[in-house]
């Protein structure tokens, strides 16, 4: 729950107050209320999530370890000038991409993110579920507006992966892998995933939303089999607990970079960053898709298709399925 307009004042008063505590007497003059209005409003704070100690000799105090996962703390930490300027967000939605579709078609500007706290209706690649409990997770859609033709919006997907594994890596000393062509790994386990959808027309991309997905806080053991089996998250690679609040906003900032470097400098720049992640080369996998091809990879070729050599001898590239290490 978000707090309203008040309630955000007397925040901010509470943040900035120096020697921590703010007496109920300061915030009713500083804000033209009376004393049981502030109450009520301290009231409505804690209700957001806010853990504000009350003193009676000394006022009230807010508690800086807990943040709550919010708009108003997310935009308080918002370094971008593009990415998550325009914001919404929501305890719960059916999947974060399905409402920034609706926003782009509805003329949503460039940049204008969502984010959910939960999702019933999580999607991942190829029509499968994304698990999306409360609490704990980061789910969130970007819409971008590049001007390409829609046989190229796969690139955004690398581009995510990359602004991705740079800023896990910012949070905690761990080696990320990229999987082609959209898995965020640590340790050979799913730690998140991206799903690129699009609207376009013949020759033009009308917009593309970005999804990204991030096991952060979650606890896998106990999780539902096909969870459990195939996940981590970054309380677990990391040995803490980290503030969503600070992953949004530097996931935001990455993904900024990535997407004015690309803009600029074309798909070169983030593909020669991506294969620094994809630690699959040289190694015997299976392509499932269309079809299922097997073999050696030799890597992605210039546009972004795994290139697979066959075993007589003939490389293969392929433009979409789920890579495994054969075997
Ligand atoms: C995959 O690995 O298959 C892609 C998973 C993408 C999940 C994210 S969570 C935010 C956004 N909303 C969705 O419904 N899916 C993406």
């Amino acid at each position: 729950m978000e707090p309203h307009r008040k309630e955000l004042l007397i925040l901010r008063l509470l943040k900035e107050a120096r020697d921590g505590y703010l007496s109920g007497e300061s915030i009713s003059h500083r804000l033209g209320i009376s004393r049981t209005a502030v109450w009520k409003h301290i009231q409505a704070i804690r209700k957001a999530g806010y853990h504000i100690e009350s003193s009676p000799k000394k006022g009230y105090r807010l508690n800086p370890d807990f943040q709550p996962f919010n708009a108003y703390e997310i935009k308080g930490l918002l370094e971008t000038e593009l990415v998550g300027r325009t914001l919404h967000f929501h305890d719960s939605v059916d999947s974060t991409n399905t409402v920034a579709t609706a926003l782009a078609k509805d003329g949503a500007q460039e940049g204008t993110a969502v984010v959910a706290d939960s999702q019933k209706g999580g999607r991942g690649r190829l029509g499968r579920r994304w698990y999306s409990p409360e609490g704990v997770n980061l789910y969130t859609s970007i819409i971008l507006r590049p001007d390409l033709p829609p046989q190229e919006a796969h690139k955004l997907t690398f581009l995510a992966g990359v602004a991705v594994a740079e800023a896990v890596e910012e949070w905690c000393p761990v080696r990320v892998e990229l999987k082609w062509p959209n898995d965020i790994l640590v340790e050979g386990r799913k730690l998140g995933g991206i799903l690129t959808e699009l609207s376009s027309e013949a020759d033009r991309i009308n917009f593309i939303v970005v999804g990204i997905g991030l096991n952060v806080n979650m606890d896998t053991r106990g999780l539902p089999e096909d969870v459990e089996s195939i996940a981590t998250s970054l309380k677990e690679v990391c040995g803490k607990e980290l503030s969503r609040v600070h992953v949004v906003a530097g996931l935001y900032s990455s993904l900024e970079k990535w997407y004015k470097r690309f803009l600029e400098e074309g798909f070169e720049g983030v593909l020669k960053r991506w294969k620094d992640y994809f630690g699959f080369e040289g190694r015997r996998i299976v392509v499932k898709g269309r079809e299922i091809v097997e073999g050696v990879c030799m890597g992605v070729d210039g546009d972004g298709a795994l290139v697979v050599a066959l075993p007589s001898g003939v490389s293969r590239k392929v433009m979409a399925g789920d890579l495994e290490i054969a075997g």
